[in-house]
């Protein structure tokens, strides 16, 4: 342990590594977990007992806090490997900033930067093996924390876990999708949790997004609470458009604000596209697609990476967009966020934490 180190991370490996059983070409999104896992406890206002286990069961108590009343946050974040092996992370540092500003909003304790950055990188170096170097994969971080006093009573809990998992994925959307207009059902209002990654902004999505389902639709796009004539984001990712020669994403503290969507903004601009962030409304982007004028629209985030939009239902109509091989902003995002993540071009924005072989 090097005399710096606050928070010393107890190390226990598997006796039965799970990697011989997995197909690195057929990876469905979240089935498969690596062999390890990082757990740390806090307790008394401080966080102990780091450590990186095998990968397994946690023993909760059934009026534990986070069970009742939803104290629960996570993040998403994707490993890469290069062709010579070294493992690369994309961006964790904007996914610790913005867990722990969840973490505020939740009213739950700051995980350090040694434990979630920290940690992070020596489970990686622990279960390197576990990150694909198939094109298209790549190894999917779940950090979370939840609260664990068990107690019934509503208040901030006294004790949490911070637990990091991790698993080999493919692609979370496998087509193009086709989108809802939600007018009726609301994800997050002014003043509330839309910007924090917490549980609760999942599990409302789930009945109004079966409704779309039902309706044929892949998933939503969500709108403001108030008047149901803004767009937002849509619950598993943010949203991208080009309409005219600008790309557009909405903007707004009611939205999740994504490392993608942020990356691929500071990517439009450094590229000399003009682009902005800002309030979008639904009939703008309808009038667009009549106009011809919408060239590109897609989803943006962790699990989703850049998935084209095919078809967008509003009010019983679908507006169906151009044809995905002729988009060519997406495709020149597309091709040089893989190039970097994979190692194939100079990391010159400085997005690739490298973990080592
Ligand atoms: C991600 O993109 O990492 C997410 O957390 C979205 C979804 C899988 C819940």
């Amino acid at each position: 342990m090097s005399v710096t180190e606050t928070y010393p991370i107890r190390v226990e490996l598997t006796k039965e590594s799970k990697l011989s059983q997995v197909d690195f070409n057929d990876l469905k999104f979240g089935k498969i977990l690596a062999d390890h896992m990082l757990v740390a406890e806090y307790e008394d206002g401080v966080w102990t007992d780091v450590k990186i286990v095998p990968y397994g069961d946690l023993t909760i108590s059934p009026s534990m806090s986070a069970l009742h009343y939803g104290q629960a946050i996570f993040e998403g974040i994707k490993a890469y490997k290069f062709a010579d092996g070294t493992v690369s992370i994309f961006r964790p540092e904007k996914n610790f900033e913005r867990f722990n500003l969840s973490a505020q909003r939740l009213e739950m304790p700051a995980v350090p930067e040694e434990i979630f950055m920290g940690g992070l990188k020596k489970l990686l170096s622990i279960d390197s093996e576990w990150v694909p170097s198939v094109e298209g994969a790549a190894l999917y971080i779940r950090p979370f924390m939840f609260a664990t006093e068990a107690a019934l009573g509503v208040h901030p809990s006294i004790s949490y876990k911070f637990v990091i998992i991790t698993g080999p994925v493919g692609a979370y959307y496998n087509k193009p999708l086709r989108l809802k207009v939600e007018t009726h059902y609301t994800r997050a209002a002014q003043g509330g949790v839309g910007f924090s990654k917490n549980a609760g902004n999942y599990a409302l999505s789930l009945y109004p997004t079966r409704i779309a389902n039902d309706e044929g639709f892949d998933q939503l796009i969500w709108t403001d609470a108030k008047e149901h004539k803004y767009i937002e984001e849509a619950g598993t990712a943010n949203l991208i458009f080009r309409i005219g020669d600008t790309i557009i994403t909405p903007d707004g503290e009611t939205i999740l604000h994504g490392v993608t969507r942020r990356s691929i903004i500071e990517l439009a601009n450094k590229w000399g596209y003009k682009a902005e962030q800002r309030t979008v409304s639904v009939q703008e982007l309808i009038d667009g697609i009549k106009a011809g004028e919408v060239s590109e629209a897609f989803a943006a985030g962790t699990a989703a990476t850049l998935t084209p939009i095919s078809v967008i239902g509003f009010e019983g109509q679908t507006y169906e967009l151009p044809p995905v091989e002729g988009r060519e902003f997406s495709t020149k995002v597309l091709t040089y966020l893989n190039d970097l993540r994979y190692g194939r071009v100079a990391d010159e924005l400085g997005w690739n934490t490298l973990v080592g072989k």
